[in-house]
């Protein structure tokens, strides 16, 4: 297992945690950490033993404040795009063949809140703020934030978050969509736990496949989604996991899934 300076990797069973650990920062998206993230994803994707990846912040206050906005001071247009165009964290979450939590615990702002939107389920603490403020310092969300989050809560309401600038609380979140469900603080990390064992138990075939053509309804037609989820659910027919879960089903017995 590869050591990070900007992140805590934990394995829990079937579940891995990815702590991003810069809490005197608010856990500010850095180029350091951007790049440990996503050689993090590499390793779990290779991981057998891991089903599914629980991404959090470090500390009470924040699950990640945006990208690091020291790092912007005096950055050209080349570097910046190269920054966000290379190995992306974002991408890497994206498309990441397994599900991907966000357990946000505070203040889900800028590039935060845009690596919250690239993950597949977001759980929010009472606590927690989101937000796009990018316009205040002059510039807009670079990393998906105007095309994922509009896809999520509709133009009207990413419209609104992405030129004011505004923040708002987790009952707001939750009631645009924004977030799948609201918890207690002190509630956080168990439930989202216990989601994240309970999809871990499932088959690893068919979660990549479902999280695959879900994805296919915002970025294709109806007709090519659909053509392409018959494919997908075709391909399930294909695992030891499809034998195993309906001869399960037909004993009367919990399935046993391999991820073949
Ligand atoms: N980039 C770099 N440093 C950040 C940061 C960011 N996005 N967010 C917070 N920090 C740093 C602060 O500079 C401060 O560092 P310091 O102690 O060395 O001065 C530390 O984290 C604590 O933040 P602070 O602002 O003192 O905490 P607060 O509770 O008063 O406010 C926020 C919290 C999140 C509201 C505020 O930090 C903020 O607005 N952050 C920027 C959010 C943003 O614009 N994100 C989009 C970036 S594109």
């Amino acid at each position: 297992m590869a050591s990070y300076e900007t992140l805590l990797l934990e394995r829990r069973g079937r579940v891995a945690l990815i702590t991003i650990n810069r809490p005197q920062k608010m856990n500010a998206l850095n180029i350091q950490t951007r790049a440990e993230g996503a050689a993090a994803l590499e390793e779990l994707r290779e991981d057998e033993e891991v089903r599914v990846v629980v991404i959090t912040g470090a500390g009470e206050k924040a699950f990640i404040a945006g990208a690091d906005i020291a790092e912007f001071e005096g950055r050209t247009a080349i570097t910046q795009r190269d920054v966000m165009t290379g190995r992306s964290l974002f991408t890497a979450v994206d498309g990441f063949p397994k599900p991907v939590i966000a357990m946000i615990n505070g203040y889900c702002l800028g590039g935060g809140c845009e690596l919250a939107l690239s993950c597949d389920l977001r759980i929010a603490s009472e606590t927690a703020k989101f937000g796009q403020p990018e316009i205040n310092l002059g510039i807009i969300p670079g990393g998906g934030g105007t095309q994922r989050l509009t896809r999520l809560v509709g133009e009207g309401k990413a419209m609104e978050l992405i030129l004011t600038g505004d923040i708002v609380d987790a009952k707001t979140a939750h009631s645009l969509g924004l977030v799948n469900m609201v918890v207690p603080a002190a509630d956080l990390e168990g439930k989202t736990m216990e989601i994240a064992n309970r999809i871990a138990e499932k088959s690893p075939v068919a979660l990549r496949m479902a999280k695959e053509a879900v994805k296919l309804a915002s970025r294709s037609t109806l007709d090519e989604g659909l053509r392409r989820e018959i494919d997908l659910f075709a391909l399930c027919f294909s695992s030891e996991d499809k034998d195993e879960g309906v001869r399960a089903f037909l004993e009367k017995r919990k399935p046993e899934f391999k991820g073949r």
